[in-house]
């Protein structure tokens, strides 16, 4: 914002991290179909791991009920299921449902939106996000839905990619994150997506405020693990009573 508070062009679109919601959407309907592609070719295959990780710290079972939330293509849906959950994924992009449905028919992908979720007050065991909460339009809101549907006890977990601050694994990001990343999106026609992807990193809050910001939602006992060199937080709470 400038200092009359008016946003400036640069405060707002792909480069700054920051879209409309209604963008977003229609961004992720666009690449639905390169999306689970490009995530191996610019995880080196190790996007997989990071969603068992994520789903093991929910640690639900057989009979459990868990929400993934901003569900996308449901990987990390189809990793609760794996352990035994009745699992239920939102997402607000159509497309990305249409890939879920295809790999997991077992598993109920609704439509809905992070920002107010269609579900009643403690009706899941878990609920999980993964490299979603850096897309929504209200960060604080969005947390604030997911504990609102966990029972109290239940977990909540959040997986994101995170800046890695030290050399050298820092100069290795920023090379790949600026500039490989978006030429690969430009092979994958859509430069936006991919300039998008990098800069919505950036603006993202740290572990220590993200945590923060998970116990000023309602949730105790927040604590993270940070993987894969510095660039993966996993974030776990537990609802309040
Ligand atoms: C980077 S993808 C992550 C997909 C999946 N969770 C994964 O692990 O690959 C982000 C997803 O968040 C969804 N999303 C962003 N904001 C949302 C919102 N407010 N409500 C529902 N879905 C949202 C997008 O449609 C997209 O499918």
């Amino acid at each position: 914002m400038t200092a009359a508070g008016t946003p400036r062009e640069r405060d707002f679109g792909p480069a700054s991290g920051t879209l409309p919601a209604t963008q977003v959407r229609a961004m992720f309907d666009r690449i639905a179909r390169v999306y689970d592609q490009m995530n191996s070719v610019m995880t080196a295959g190790m996007h997989h791991r990071w969603r068992e990780r994520a789903a093991d710290l929910a640690r639900v079972g057989a009979g459990a009920r868990a929400l993934d939330v901003a569900t996308g293509t449901g990987d990390l849906a189809i990793e609760l299921r794996r352990r035994g959950a009745s699992v239920t994924g939102v997402d607000f992009a159509p497309a990305m449902l249409d890939v879920a449905r295809r790999k997991a028919p077992a598993i109920e992908f609704e439509r809905g939106d992070a920002m107010a979720l269609p579900y009643d007050d403690e009706a899941f065991d878990a609920v999980t996000v993964g490299f979603g909460a850096r897309n929504f339009a209200d960060l604080d809101r969005g947390l604030r839905e997911m504990t609102r549907v966990a029972r109290p006890g239940g977990r909540v977990v959040v997986l994101e990619i995170t800046t890695p601050r030290t050399p050298p694994l820092s100069w290795f990001f920023k090379a790949w994150f600026d500039r490989a990343v978006p030429a690969l999106g430009r092979l994958a026609a859509d430069p936006e997506a991919y300039t998008y992807l990098p800069s919505s990193v950036r603006r993202f809050p740290g572990p220590e405020e993200l945590a923060a910001r998970m116990h000023a939602a309602g949730l105790d006992r927040v604590r993270w693990v940070i993987t894969a060199g510095g660039i993966i937080a996993l974030h776990v709470g537990v609802r309040r009573a």
